[in-house]
């Protein structure tokens, strides 16, 4: 691979400009699916407290961390203080109280690894799972908003990077390859890394928002509109950008001995997260360090066998980068 690592970006790569940021556009979900989904989260609301006056609802994934494309599903989260009742026993109450109103295809999931109620709201069209107090997703949701705040670029190449794994299929953990979630922390932490930074490490600086959920303390700098003009030394476009991060992942990236860690803004060693060797299914052959939950690796659901195919999709994707006369359509055939 070492000979790769010499080879220089496309002369010109800025021709890609144009074509990845109408991509970019055409993903961007349309005002009045959002009105749609405020819509539907005040008609949830107001079934949820007839009948627990204390409960509240929040908006987390793609919905409201920015990163969502057009009709994608909405995340909600129920925010609920019942210690006698288990999270399946709200599941299913829950369940029954939307049930009876007019929404369709109410289904409670209490096996799943996170027990929702999944549903679809005839009047919007909008599908919708509703998960139990997991106020740390709530968190990690207003910490990506943030960071896409601060520089367009990291929504431009985050929406490129998902659609290309929808794609390829390299954005399914049931078969082993990475979330949503995951590419968009590969992507900030990528921007974390460029020299001059396009982003900074917000929680390395100064506190000014604080909570402690589930025992872990999430604290984070999150005045970003003073941080408008930070990424401003970096001239890099998104077609070098989209170039750069294929190339990192492909021939730079050290799968062995490194973790990918937002919340450092850089990238650390796993022997210091004790991440060397495989633990139970845990077996760390990709290692993206979850920004709060800091034993957490969001790439614990890769295996032996999907490493490969990720990684052989980073190499083509970069070659095409490289080499392909028209990368803005090769780049997302479908696999
Ligand atoms: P799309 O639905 O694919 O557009 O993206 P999404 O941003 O909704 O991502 P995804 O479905 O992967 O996850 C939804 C949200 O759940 C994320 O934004 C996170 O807030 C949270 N989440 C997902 N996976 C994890 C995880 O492993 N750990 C934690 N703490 N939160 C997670
Ligand atoms: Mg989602």
């Amino acid at each position: 691979r070492n000979y790769k690592r010499q080879m220089i970006c496309r002369r010109d790569i800025d021709s890609l400009n144009v074509p990845f940021l109408s991509i970019y556009q055409s993903l961007i979900p349309p005002e009045e699916e959002k009105v749609k989904q405020k819509q539907l989260l005040s008609l949830l609301e107001k079934l949820v407290i007839k009948e627990w006056p204390k409960a509240r609802l929040y908006l987390y994934g793609s919905c409201a961390n920015s990163f969502g494309v057009s009709k994608s599903d909405v995340d909600v989260c129920l925010a609920i203080e019942e210690a006698h009742m288990d999270k399946s026993k709200i599941i299913m109450k829950l369940a029954d109280i939307l049930q009876s109103d007019n929404l369709q295809d109410v289904q409670a999931l209490t096996h799943a690894r996170v027990p929702i109620v999944k549903l679809m709201d005839p009047v919007t069209g909008i599908s919708c799972d509703i998960c139990i107090n997991n106020l740390l997703a709530v968190v990690n949701t207003k910490l990506l908003w943030d960071y896409s705040r601060i520089d367009a670029r990291l929504r431009q190449l985050a929406f490129i990077i998902k659609h290309w794994a929808k794609s390829r299929k390299v954005n399914e953990t049931y078969h082993g390859t990475l979330s949503s979630y995951a590419y968009v922390l590969m992507c900030i932490n990528f921007l974390q890394q460029r020299r001059p930074a396009i982003l900074p490490c917000l929680q390395e600086m100064n506190t000014t928002y604080s909570v402690t959920v589930d025992d872990v303390d999430c604290a984070f700098f999150d005045q970003v509109e003073k941080l408008n003009d930070f990424g401003h030394c970096n001239k890099e476009t998104i077609g070098q950008l989209v170039w750069g991060f294929f190339y990192y992942w492909a021939y730079c990236h050290d799968y062995t001995n490194t973790v990918v860690s937002v919340r450092t803004g850089s990238i650390i060693s796993k022997r210091e997260k004790d991440w060397t060797r495989r633990i139970g299914n845990d077996r760390h052959l990709i290692c993206i360090e979850d920004p709060f939950e800091i034993s957490h690796d969001l790439g614990r659901v890769v295996d032996k066998h999907s490493i490969k195919v990720l990684r052989e999709e980073f190499e083509r994707a970069a070659n095409i980068m490289q080499f392909d006369p028209n990368p803005c359509v090769t780049l997302f055939e479908p696999y």
